[in-house]
Order: structure tokens, then C-alpha cells, then sequence
């Protein structure tokens, strides 16, 4: 089993005092240790989330520990685009400056239903709430520059349990098909890295390095949907883990990664991947960064049409 890719270790001696970062579904998973290390290097880190009590449980726990920078907790509810604009206005209120956004919360593989404002669940939540929230906070990233934003995509958006990664412009939220878990989850992948491939063409020259990220195949919350939590972090632990499954220390390294490696800075738009499980197998040890082998997440008329989709979607006037 190859090993998974690891942060030189000089990144997580920089020394962050001063600077701000989002980190979005920070309570859990990928997003807790990201916030985690990012206090530790000093940065003030907005754990936003859905259910604010947890969150403070998590930052007291960080800040008990030592932290030396500050978490502070923010409602965040990404299926309720009020919610979305509410914790944009409130973050802007009390900061000037945004360093890095880490488009981190997610759901996978859930059962039909959809959002406050009608999208379906995955979409709306993973690609079309982190849209408008990143809309929202772009002049706190113009102040912050150079800055970053991370989209957390994953290698699903190129196949997921069998159904290839694919943006249905003619049926987004699964009006017209039957609703496929998997299915929709890959198509909400592929948005979140089309999300980051548009948006970087549109800030480049404002300083905001934006780019994607698979953080591997990570032992967290995720799998609610698919598999009882208890079986994966305690039954079938030993065997997921030969089977390629990483913790979530490993998982977070792309995104830290991401956020804070000079060279990103030279590729905006490109996808990060740690090891992953493609159509084409030569891509599963992953690339920081790599071509992505689904050849939709490069087109950029797929990548421009999706954003002017998603703008629509989300209520924002078109630019120009
Ligand atoms: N784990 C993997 O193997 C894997 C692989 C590829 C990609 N990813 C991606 O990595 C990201 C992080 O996931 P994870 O593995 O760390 O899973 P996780 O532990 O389940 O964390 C997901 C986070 O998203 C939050 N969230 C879900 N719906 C939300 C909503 N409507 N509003 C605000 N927050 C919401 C969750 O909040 P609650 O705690 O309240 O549910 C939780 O904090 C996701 O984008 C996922 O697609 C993960």
C-alpha cells in the first residue's frame, strides 16, 4: 500500500499570528484538524458549522490544549442560503481582512431530499452554498491577498462507486431521473473543482490562488449515510485500513497543503489529490498537483457555464 503524501514539516512551523482563515464543517473530520492546526500556528480560524454547540465544545478542547492562535465558532448552515448570507454579514462585521477559505463541509451519498431553498441536497450544499459564500467573502480575500481559497472535492467527481462524475446542465437537482446518491454526489464533486478551476481564471489578478482538493480516502463522519460510523471506526477499522482508508491527520494534509505551500501559488486551478481510487488506475497515488483523468473537470467552457449557472441559482446578479 503505497503511502499517503505528508506536508514537509517546515509548513507547520510558519508562523500564521495575524491571519484569518475560514474553515467551513470545522466541527468534524478534515475541517476539525485543519482549524486544529491552524491555531496551533497562531491564525485566528472561523470554525463555522452547523451546529454552533459543537463547535464550541471543539474550540474549548483546541484552545485548552494550547493553542496559540484563536478559534472562534460561527453558525454556518450551507443548505439554507439565508444562513449562508447571515454568516457572511456577520464575519464582515467583525473582520477586515480574509487569509484563506477552506470550502471543507460536505454530505455524500445521502438519502433524497433537498435543500432549504429547494436545490437538491448534495449540490445545494457541497457546490451551490459554498458558491454564494465564497461570492460573499471575495473582497475579505482581495484584503487578505495573497490569499487562498480551497474547495474540498474529492476523487469521486471522476467516478463514485460506479457512477462517472457528469454536470446534468438539463437536470441539476435530479427532476427528471431517478435520484442516485452516488450520482449526485459525483456531480457535486466535480462542481466543487470546476468551482475552484472558474474562479481562479476570475481572481487570479486580485491575489486569491484558488484550487481543489481529494484529501484521500479518510476515516470521518462521512460515511454516516452509507455505513453505521461505529462499524468503520471500530468493526471493519483494521481491514478499511489495509484497504487504502487514512485517518484524519493524513487527510488533512492536502488542504493544508493547499492553504499554505508557496508553490500553490503557481498553479491556480489546478486539483490537489492524495491517494485516490480513479477510473484510470494510474492516477491513484495522487499528484499535488495533478491532472484531474475525468476530461470534464478541464473544460473550460463546462467550468464557465456552471458558474454562470450556479450565480443564477444563488440569486447573484451576472457580472458586466
Ligand atoms: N472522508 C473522505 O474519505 C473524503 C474523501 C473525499 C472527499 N472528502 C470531502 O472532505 C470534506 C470533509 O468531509 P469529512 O470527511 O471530514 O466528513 P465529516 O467528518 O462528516 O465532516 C463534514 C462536515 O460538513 C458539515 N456539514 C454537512 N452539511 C452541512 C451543512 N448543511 N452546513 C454546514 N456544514 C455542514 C458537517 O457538519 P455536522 O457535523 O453537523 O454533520 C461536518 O462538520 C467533504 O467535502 C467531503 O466531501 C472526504
Amino acid at each position: 500500500m503505497p503511502k499517503p503524501h505528508m506536508c514537509p514539516p517546515e509548513l507547520f512551523q510558519q508562523d500564521l499570528s495575524g491571519k484569518t482563515y475560514v474553515v467551513t464543517g470545522g466541527n468534524s473530520g478534515i475541517g476539525l484538524v485543519t482549524v486544529e492546526q491552524l491555531a496551533k500556528q497562531g491564525a485566528t480560524v472561523v470554525l463555522a458549522c452547523r451546529r454552533p454547540a459543537e463547535g464550541e465544545r471543539e474550540r474549548e478542547r483546541i484552545t485548552a490544549a494550547g493553542a496559540k492562535g484563536r478559534v472562534e465558532v460561527a453558525a454556518l448552515d450551507l443548505a439554507d442560503l439565508q444562513s449562508v448570507r447571515a454568516f457572511a454579514e456577520n464575519f464582515l462585521k467583525s473582520h477586515d481582512a480574509l487569509h484563506g477559505l477552506v470550502n471543507n463541509a460536505g454530505v455524500m451519498n445521502t438519502a433524497t431530499g433537498k435543500t432549504k431553498d429547494g436545490f437538491e441536497v448534495q449540490f445545494g450544499t457541497n457546490h451551490l452554498g459554498h458558491y454564494l459564500l465564497t461570492e460573499l467573502l471575495l473582497g475579505a480575500l482581495e484584503k487578505g491577498a495573497p490569499s487562498r481559497v480551497v474547495v474540498l472535492s474529492s476523487c469521486y467527481h471522476d467516478k463514485a462507486q460506479g457512477r462517472e462524475g457528469h454536470i446534468d446542465f438539463d437536470d441539476l437537482q435530479f427532476e427528471r431521473r431517478p435520484y442516485d446518491g452516488w450520482a449526485a454526489y459525483a456531480q457535486s464533486k466535480l462542481a466543487n473543482l470546476l468551482h475552484a478551476r472558474g474562479l481562479a481564471a476570475r481572481v487570479r489578478d486580485k491575489g486569491i490562488t484558488v484550487v481543489s482538493v481529494h484529501p484521500g480516502w479518510v476515516r470521518t463522519n462521512l460515511i454516516r449515510a452509507s455505513m453505521p460510523v461505529w462499524a468503520q471506526d471500530y468493526l471493519l477499522r483494521p481491514f478499511l485500513h489495509l484497504a487504502g482508508m487514512i485517518e484524519p491527520w493524513e487527510g488533512a494534509q492536502t488542504s493544508l497543503y493547499a492553504l499554505l505551500a508557496p508553490d500553490v501559488a503557481q498553479h491556480p486551478g489546478a486539483y490537489y489529490s492524495q491517494l485516490g481510487m480513479y477510473r484510470d488506475k494510474r492516477f491513484n497515488k495522487g499528484g499535488w498537483p495533478m491532472e484531474s483523468p475525468n476530461p470534464e473537470a478541464s473544460d473550460v467552457k463546462v467550468a464557465e457555464r456552471l458558474d454562470a449557472v450556479s450565480r443564477k441559482l444563488v440569486g447573484l446578479a451576472q457580472p458586466g
